[in-house]
């Protein structure tokens, strides 16, 4: 049985979910006119199960409000080159807009494709998978970022399960805390049928790395799906602000003349307290700064998810210019209690989108050392994020 819960709030700050999409609409002959690099790095672990999902369909949707899969045929590639067929067999095998591995191995580290058309339009999605030994995994490149206050009670999630879940009525999740197994007791309460477990009376010595662990099977073979979550606590006094999910003060690459669109995503918790988010370029309103209407900012939009209402409201560049480097860019989500002020800067994208295919290898080590930095400037820039001033 679980308490009645008053005021959970659970702020999820999937670090893997790093989201900036950059776009080159003049590629070359041969590819899709339209090609988007999403910076969303999957991090998972050797010898699990693992999907991976095309992106598209919510960048066209954001964008272009032209939504409709089933019109649309799917292609997978692998390192840009080989495609990858459906087939019983196959350890890797793509199922519609997702790519399951069964399971993910060292070897399959590497940028996919997902190349989504039908005779009108085409647009090509590269994601990049890094599959770490269990052993040697470096905890804050794989944890999911989640936030809690002091003295309330909290919901964890077990992130990213739903592709594990579906259809299932034996779901039955262990929970750990520092490698050690979480009895369900007063303190840690789940139950089965779930993918969450309820913390109690959160301090602060509650912070810290946790694990949830499903059982998978899949053509008779058992399978573990491990989440591994960062829970980091803030006063109670904060509860009720609004949270800038994302941007996270990460850089924001992207290639001169490239469509850009930055999501800003932000926490409400229960929603209502009036809460409104928008855009600053220089501190000036996007479309008196852009006249001519270059930039503008998307739509508001509001949705629920497992642990509360998120507003997103993106900043889409048509085509990013020089300028656009020098300009300082600013999320601010604001509510009756207070108010959240998120900074963030366009860089130079190193290349051009199109450079990856040849040198594929090349660029996969650089996102991941670029994934590395942006998670060092992350850390040490979370201390300011919280501390959010009363507007
Ligand atoms: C990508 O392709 C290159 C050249 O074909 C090959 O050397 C490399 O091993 C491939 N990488 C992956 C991760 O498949
Ligand atoms: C291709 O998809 C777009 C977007 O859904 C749609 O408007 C268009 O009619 C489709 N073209 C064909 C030939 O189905
Ligand atoms: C869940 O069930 C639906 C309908 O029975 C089926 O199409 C789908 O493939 C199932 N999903 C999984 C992950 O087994
Ligand atoms: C924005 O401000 C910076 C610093 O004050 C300045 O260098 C830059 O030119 C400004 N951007 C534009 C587009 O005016």
């Amino acid at each position: 049985m679980y308490l009645k819960m008053r005021h959970v709030v659970v702020i999820s700050m999937c670090v893997l979910q790093t989201m900036a999409f950059v776009v080159q609409q003049s590629g070359k002959e041969e590819k899709c006119p339209e090609q988007i690099t999403h910076f969303m790095g999957h991090y998972v672990l050797n010898g699990e199960p693992v999907v991976i999902k095309c992106p598209a369909f919510q960048y066209l949707q954001m964008d272009l409000s032209r939504v409709s899969p089933s019109s649309f045929n799917i292609a997978w590639t692998k390192n840009a080159s080989e495609y990858l067929y459906a087939g019983r067999q196959s350890r890797i095998h793509p199922k519609k807009e997702s790519l399951w591995f069964f399971p993910a191995l060292i070897e399959d580290t590497g940028l996919y494709s997902c190349i989504v058309r039908n005779s009108s339009l085409c647009t090509e999605l590269t994601l990049s998978l890094t599959v770490m030994k269990q052993e040697e995994v470096h905890v804050p490149d794989i944890a999911y970022e989640q936030l809690a206050f002091e003295h309330s009670q909290f919901q964890m999630f077990c992130p990213d399960l739903s592709d594990f879940t579906i259809n299932r009525t034996d779901v039955q999740l262990q929970w750990y805390k520092d490698g050690k197994l979480l009895e369900n007791d007063i303190k840690y309460m789940y139950s089965s049928g779930t993918t969450y477990m309820h913390i109690i009376d959160i301090v602060k010595n509650d912070g810290g790395y946790y694990t949830c662990k499903l059982q998978f099977t899949h053509e008779n073979k058992e399978y573990v799906v491990s989440r591994i979550i960062h829970l980091r606590i803030v006063g109670k006094d904060k509860r009720h602000y609004p949270v800038i999910q994302y941007p996270n003060h990460k850089p924001i690459a992207a290639a001169i003349g490239s469509k850009l669109l930055i999501p800003c995503k932000v926490y409400i918790g229960n929603g209502g307290n009036n809460p409104i988010v928008w855009w600053l370029a220089n501190d000036s309103y996007i479309d008196e700064f852009f006249g001519d209407g270059r930039v503008i900012e998307g739509t508001f939009q509001e949705r629920t998810e497992s642990d509360g209402h998120y507003i997103d409201v993106s900043l889409i560049f048509e085509n990013v210019k020089e300028e656009d480097f020098n300009t300082e860019f600013k999320c601010i989500a604001s509510n009756d209690y207070g108010s959240q002020v998120l900074p963030t800067h366009i860089r130079r994208a190193a290349s051009p989108f199109t450079w990856y295919i040849p040198v594929a290898p090349a660029v996969l080590v650089l996102l991941i050392i670029a994934v590395i930095v942006i998670y060092k400037y992350r850390k040490a820039a979370n201390k300011k994020e919280y501390s959010l001033t009363k507007s």
